[in-house]
């Protein structure tokens, strides 16, 4: 090592593991390769187009737009009521935050560039106000939760999602993890369809995590990157439900870049429950002054597209159609894969019809996945996460043939 230089480090950073294959997928020149390993939505012709009522809202924006003034660092009020609704809607709700929690002062919410600046947001709360707080993570999970606490210099904990077979949700596991963390320790759950299994507790499950929760005074940061794609916008929010039932301080992690298609806008936000009015108000002024380091203050287009739409009862109306057309694509692509990979031969995939959302583990090795790769330029990401918003009703055949050529590991 030598003063004035910043190469004091030999071995490179790793790769990023998503990224990092889609680039691999850019870069291949074979016309039929298949990218289902980006978790982002694609028609039946692998785009991802951009749908008519961000069109709109962003006509409108463009026409009224004066200034690219600053917005307040926690971002502009119109959007963050709109979010606010989206994730405090109750069922039987037509539009409005209804739940008892916001008419009680205690939420709060920051616009975060995408989900990911929310959960960086909240896992350095936790750093910031817990100090020797550890925070849990359900194995497998989304790989950039390790980077993300790893960033914020937080301790973290493993515990396995899935029980040993890696078919179902372990919730024994998961219940003594909760018992075993100390209190003020934080865990990372998936709101809504589990990335990268796509197997979410049952509503009863939550309410015993969330009451567990609860006694061991943990704190929960509510990751919900995929609202309105599992079972729809209300249903998807009753895992929050369930700890806001029980009174407990928590932290939830929205993203608009896949029910809205804004990926490369940057638009997600940190929803801060605190137990008060009061506590909310301090825990609020913690993220603001966290954020001021980190981007000062969020984007603001993709928040007003957001806003837009959801402040207009006709475009919000043409959105939530356009979003259930994804999810009921995805969920049909999800029955034809199921049925193909049976017809192929392949065994033991009945249990993906019982995963929600984009993904679920076909469960395939390093070298599986590489002869997928190498020999079909098929793209999925470690253990075989598949998006299943990549397929269309032509290329599940041709996946299922391959997956069953690769389990079987024959020669070609
Ligand atoms: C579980 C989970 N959380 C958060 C995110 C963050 O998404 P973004 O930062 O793109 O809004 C993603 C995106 O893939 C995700 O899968």
């Amino acid at each position: 090592m030598s003063d004035g230089t910043l190469s004091t480090r030999q071995v490179a950073a790793p790769v990023d593991p998503i990224f990092g294959i889609v680039d691999a997928y850019r870069a291949d020149q074979r016309p039929h390769k298949m990218n289902l390993a980006a978790g982002v939505y694609m028609d039946e012709t692998g785009l991802t187009p951009i749908p008519a009522s961000i069109r709109e809202a962003e006509r409108r924006i463009l026409a009224a737009s004066t200034s690219k003034l600053y917005a307040p660092i926690s971002g502009e009020g119109a959007y963050l009521d709109a979010v606010r609704n989206l994730l405090f809607r109750q069922p039987g709700d037509v539009w409005g935050a209804t739940h008892p929690a916001v008419a009680d002062g205690r939420v709060t919410l920051l616009h975060t560039p995408g989900g990911t600046g929310a959960m960086r947001l909240a896992v350095d709360l936790v750093a910031r106000l817990r100090p020797g707080a550890e925070v849990w993570v359900g194995e497998p999970t989304w790989p950039n939760h390790f980077q993300i606490v790893d960033a914020a210099r937080v301790n973290l904990r493993r515990f396995a999602w899935l029980t040993t077979n890696q078919q179902a949700f372990d919730e024994s596991g998961l219940l003594a993890a909760l018992d075993a963390a100390k209190a003020g320790d934080a865990f990372i759950f998936h709101g809504t369809c589990h990335n990268p299994t796509g197997i979410d507790p049952t509503a009863t499950q939550w309410q015993q995590i969330a009451e567990r929760v609860e006694q061991r005074g943990l704190i929960p940061i509510i990751d919900t990157a995929y609202q309105g794609l599992g079972d729809g916008l209300i249903a998807d929010t009753a895992s929050l439900r369930a700890f806001l039932a029980t009174g407990v301080e928590l932290l939830v992690a929205s993203s608009a870049s896949k029910n809205f298609s804004l990926y490369n806008e940057r638009v997600g936000a940190l929803a801060i429950v605190g137990a008060t009015g009061a506590a909310t108000s301090i825990l609020a002024s913690h993220a603001r002054q966290i954020v001021r380091t980190m981007w000062s203050n969020p984007p603001v287009h993709g928040g007003a597209i957001v806003a837009t739409i959801l402040g207009d009862t006709q475009l919000r109306t043409q959105w939530e159609e356009e979003l259930e057309a994804m999810r009921l694509r995805i969920l049909a692509s999800r029955h034809e894969l199921t049925a193909a990979l049976a017809a192929a031969g392949a065994q033991g995939f009945a249990r993906l019809l019982e995963g929600r959302g984009m993904f679920s583990l076909l469960g395939l090795t390093d070298a599986q996945l590489a002869r997928l790769r190498d020999e079909h330029a098929i793209y999925l990401v470690a253990q075989g996460r598949i998006n299943m918003a990549g397929l269309s009703p032509a290329k599940v055949p041709v996946v299922a043939q391959a997956v069953a050529q690769v389990l079987a590991g024959g020669d070609r």
